[in-house]
Order: C-alpha cells, then sequence, then structure tokens
C-alpha cells in the first residue's frame, strides 16, 4: 500500500485496486501541497467527522471523481443534499463492504458540530489494515480495537491542546500492538505545533515511526 500524507489529518490510501481519501482539507490546509482540481481519480473519501478541518473538500472531490462518500449518517445526509450521488452512511460498531476493502468504524473521543458523532476508521484492504484515529483523545478501547480489527499501521493525531499529544499518542501505539505508525494533526496551526521526534522518542522500540513530509509517500508492507 502507499500512503500519502497531505498534511493534518488528510491521508491518500493506494493499494492495487483502490484510491481512498481520508479527510481531505485542502482549503486552508497550509501544509496540503495538492489543490482539490488535482484529484482526478479516488474510489472513495471517508470523513472522521464534521469540523472543516475534516470534511474539507470531501464534497467537491466526490462530486468531482464519482468517488463514494463513506460516514456517519449525518455527513451523508449533509453530502447528498449537496450533490455527492454514492453515499455508504454507517456508525460506530457497524462495517461497510466494498469489493476489496471493508470499512470499520470506531469510537473517537472528541466533538463534530452539528453532523452527528466523531469516529475513527479501521480500513481493511487485501494488503494491509490501517487505524485513522481521526481526531481523539485516548481510550482504552483502543486495545479493543487492536485485538478486534488488527490494524499494522497506525494514523495517530499528536499535536495536543484538540487531540493527543506524543504522551497519549505514544499509550495509543503500545495499546493498539502496531507495527508502524505515522503521526499527524500537527504543525498545521500555530496552537498544534508539535515536534514529532519528541513522539519518535516516546514510542521508541514500540513500533516503527514514519515521520512523512507533505506530499511524501510512505511504501508500507505491514508485517510478513
Ligand atoms: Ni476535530
Ligand atoms: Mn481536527
Amino acid at each position: 500500500m502507499e500512503v500519502t500524507w497531505y498534511g493534518h489529518a488528510f491521508f491518500k490510501l493506494e493499494t492495487e485496486n483502490d484510491k481512498i481519501y481520508v479527510d481531505p482539507f485542502i482549503e486552508g490546509n497550509e501544509l496540503c501541497p495538492i489543490e482539490v482540481d488535482e484529484i482526478k481519480s479516488a474510489d472513495y473519501v471517508t470523513v472522521t467527522h464534521g469540523h472543516d478541518d475534516h470534511y474539507g473538500q470531501a464534497v467537491k472531490i466526490c462530486k468531482n471523481t464519482g468517488a463514494t462518500l463513506v460516514a456517519n449518517y449525518e455527513i451523508t445526509v449533509d453530502a447528498s443534499e449537496q450533490g455527492v450521488s454514492d453515499v455508504e452512511p454507517m456508525n460506530i460498531g457497524g462495517s461497510v463492504s466494498g469489493e476489496e476493502v471493508k470499512f470499520h468504524m470506531t469510537e473517537a473521543l472528541h466533538s463534530s458540530g452539528a453532523l452527528g458523532h466523531q469516529c475513527g476508521f479501521v480500513i481493511e484492504t487485501p494488503e494491509l489494515n490501517v487505524y485513522h484515529a481521526g481526531d481523539t483523545g485516548l481510550f482504552s478501547d483502543m486495545e479493543l480495537i487492536g485485538e478486534m480489527l488488527e490494524p499494522e499501521l497506525a494514523l495517530l493525531p499528536i499535536g495536543d491542546r484538540f487531540t493527543m499529544g506524543p504522551p497519549s499518542a505514544s499509550r495509543a501505539v503500545e495499546m493498539l500492538g502496531v507495527s508502524q505508525v505515522i503521526p499527524m494533526h500537527y504543525n498545521t496551526f500555530e496552537p498544534i505545533s508539535q515536534d514529532p521526534e519528541k513522539f519518535k522518542k516516546l514510542v521508541g522500540y514500540e513500533a516503527e515511526v514514519i515521520v512523512l513530509q507533505p506530499g511524501q509517500t510512505h511504501f508500507s508492507r505491514g508485517i510478513e
């Protein structure tokens, strides 16, 4: 799987047959090196919650590419009203299956504005299972997420203030039992300034910490 980070919580996960965009925050994301119209093809867009820095340009991308929007019920209703034709509404504890990928919606400790409840996703693909935690504080059921959904790679917020900071994110790595982690949701704005090396140090030998530059792609094989 190719994992590209575009700053903040915005990622592209690309498998042999699917392009999945998560939390496509482009307008207002100064770290993001691409424009929304540069995204010419997408199979799925997933959104963790209704805040602008996550819902972002999801509607535009779905309309431009015909991608399926996977999100909580309230967000899919809002997107449908804005003209998105292909939506998969779901909620926490549930899963939605595509041809090769499966989306599991997980809890997140945060808020979500008017658009339903905030969440995270474990995205199961033939190549790798990835946990995108969304915006969240630390919660002990991350251990259960690790046990039951077996993610190998975690995308975790480390920016503090609105989400976990490095100490709690490093505990999350331990509880999830993942072998690889990519930090996110930091250095987009001054209040979430963070040194990812500090997080790396706290994780230690627990997992491989991959610090990406915005626009950089990591090729992940998971555990053989
Ligand atoms: Ni948020
Ligand atoms: Mn956020």
